[in-house]
C-alpha cells in the first residue's frame, strides 16, 4: 500500500517539475503514463482487497472466476486459468470473514503467479474432507527458491490471513516438481472458535512437508 502512494507522490513531483518547462519531451509524458497506469492496476487490486463486492454479490465460485479473469486480462499475458471446487458451493457456508480470507489469499497467490512466474496455467482446486477445507492454487512458471524466508509483503499478508482463520499455509513446489503451490489447510469445525486477537505474525515457510491434518 505504501509503495503505491510512494510511486503516486513521485509521479506527482515529476509532473510539477515538468509543468516548469517551456515543453514537455513525448518520451517524459509516456514514462508518466506507464507509471500512472502501474498505479491504477495496485489500486484497484487494493480496492478489490477491501471490498470484493464481486464475491459479495454473485457468491464464492463467480468471484473467483472473475478474480482470474480480470487478473489474466489486466496482465496483457496468455494464461490458462482452472477452478476446480469439489465443495457443492462450501465457500458460500464459510462464515464472511472467512470467505474473505480465503479469497484474498487466492488473489494473492493468483497476483504472484502472474507478476512473477511467467505460468502457462494457474489452477485453483478447492475440496472438503474430513472437516477440512483443502485450497490449492497452483501455477506452473518459474517457481520460487526453495528455503527462502519471507517476512514481508503478500505471502506474510497470506501466512496471517491464514493464522486469524486458524487454517495453516505451506507454499510449495507445484505439481509434477514445476512452479508453484500455495496450500492452505482450514479445519471447518474450528471457525466459531478462531480467536482473531491470539494471532501471531510469523513469517511464511517453503515445505514439502503436508500438514498434520491432511
Ligand atoms: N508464484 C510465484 N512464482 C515465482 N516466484 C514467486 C511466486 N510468488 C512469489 N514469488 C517470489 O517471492 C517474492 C515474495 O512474494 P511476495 O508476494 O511476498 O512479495 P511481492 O509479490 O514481491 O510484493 P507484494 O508485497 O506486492 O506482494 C516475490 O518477489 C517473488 O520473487
Ligand atoms: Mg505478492
Amino acid at each position: 500500500h505504501d509503495q503505491t502512494l510512494a510511486d503516486m507522490t513521485r509521479l506527482h513531483r515529476r509532473i510539477a517539475r515538468l509543468q516548469t518547462l517551456p515543453s514537455v519531451p513525448g518520451e517524459d509524458l509516456r514514462g508518466i503514463a506507464r507509471a500512472l497506469k502501474d498505479s491504477m492496476q495496485e489500486l484497484r487490486q487494493l480496492i478489490d482487497a477491501v471490498k470484493p463486492t464481486v464475491l459479495q454479490l454473485f457468491g464464492f465460485e463467480e468471484g473467483v472466476e472473475d478474480l482470474l479473469r480480470r487478473s489474466v486480462r489486466d496482465s496483457g499475458l496468455s494464461i490458462e486459468t482452472r477452478l476446480q471446487d469439489s465443495t457443492d458451493g462450501m465457500g458460500d457456508r464459510l462464515p464472511e470473514s472467512v470467505k474473505v480470507a480465503v479469497f484474498r489469499i487466492i488473489q494473492e497467490a493468483v497476483n504472484n503467479a502472474i507478476r512473477h512466474a511467467m505460468p502457462d496455467s494457474i489452477v485453483i482446486h478447492i475440496s472438503h474432507t474430513g472437516g477440512l477445507l483443502q485450497l490449492t492454487i497452483d501455477d506452473d512458471g518459474l517457481g520460487l527458491d526453495v528455503g527462502n524466508g519471507f517476512n514481508s509483503g503478500g505471502i506474510q499478508n497470506m501466512q496471517v490471513r491464514a493464522q486469524l482463520m486458524a487454517a495453516q499455509l505451506f507454499i510449495e513446489r507445484g505439481p509434477a516438481g514445476r512452479g508453484t503451490r500455495v496450500r492452505v489447510c482450514l479445519p471447518l469445525a474450528d471457525l466459531a472458535i478462531v480467536d482473531e486477537a491470539a494471532a501471531v505474525c510469523a513469517p511464511a515457510f517453503l515445505t514439502e512437508t503436508p500438514c498434520k491434518s491432511c
